[in-house]
């Protein structure tokens, strides 16, 4: 196997998502590994979960920084000592600047709780809720400077159950977000998917990855 790609997390908060990035990077046959796990929020949950993994954490707290720039200048400093070569934001809650975005360009993902571009932004399962949706899902997308816009790796959809709560269909994405992460972590990895022209291709095809759904449970 070629050499494991080196991947730095980007969390927020209760990091489930990252959870599931570490319990695929214990395969061996995982073309990833996490070599650091940043968070801007010192009392994050996520932060512990890499600790039980021994996985390297940082807290860079926005609030130390007078500006945005100063900030993910810190984030960069931090990602380029680890020799950082994939940066995945996994509930990371800050906008990153056009300069951060662009040294990262398509080296960078995101998951979103929505299947993009519809409901970007905070909130999305009330709003998918409130438009009466069938579906919804998760993506996970290359990082641009607009908010949950870029290229998009992989999508996998849910159904939307006319008792669903935004918590109780979060809670439905959610499980799909865990096995779409580390799915789109591996194409991405594993250099079996690139972009060209803002859509994400497999290089082999020349054809976009199909609509990846788990199964329900
Ligand atoms: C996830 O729903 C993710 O899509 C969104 O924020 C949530 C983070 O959850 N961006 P966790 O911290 O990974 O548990």
């Amino acid at each position: 196997m070629t050499k494991k790609k080196r991947v730095g997390v980007l969390i927020s908060g209760r990091g489930s998502n990252l959870q599931a990035l570490i319990n695929a990077c214990k395969k061996r046959d995982y073309p990833a590994e996490i070599v650091l796990v940043i968070s801007n929020v010192p009392q994050a949950q996520g932060l512990l979960r890499a600790e039980a993994a021994l996985i390297p954490t940082l807290t860079i707290d926005h609030k130390d920084f007078p500006t945005r720039e100063d900030f993910d200048a810190a984030l960069d400093a931090a990602l380029t000592d680890n020799q950082v070569e994939l940066l995945c934001n996994a509930g990371f809650m800050r906008l990153h600047t056009a300069g951060f975005v662009e040294r990262w360009r398509d080296r960078h993902l995101n998951v979103h709780p929505s299947l993009l571009p519809a409901f970007r932004g905070l909130h999305s399962h009330e709003r998918v809720i409130a438009a009466g949706c069938k579906i919804s899902g998760c993506t996970i997308h290359f990082v641009r400077a607009e908010m949950d816009e870029g290229p998009i790796v992989a999508q996998a959809a849910v159904p939307v159950l006319a008792s669903d709560t935004a918590e109780t269909l979060a809670t439905r994405v959610l499980e799909a977000e865990h096995h779409l992460y580390p799915h789109a972590l591996a194409l991405v990895a594993s250099g079996a998917v690139f972009v060209k022209g803002e859509r994400v291709f497999d290089s082999n095809e020349q054809t976009q990855v199909p609509l990846f759904s788990p199964p329900l449970a």
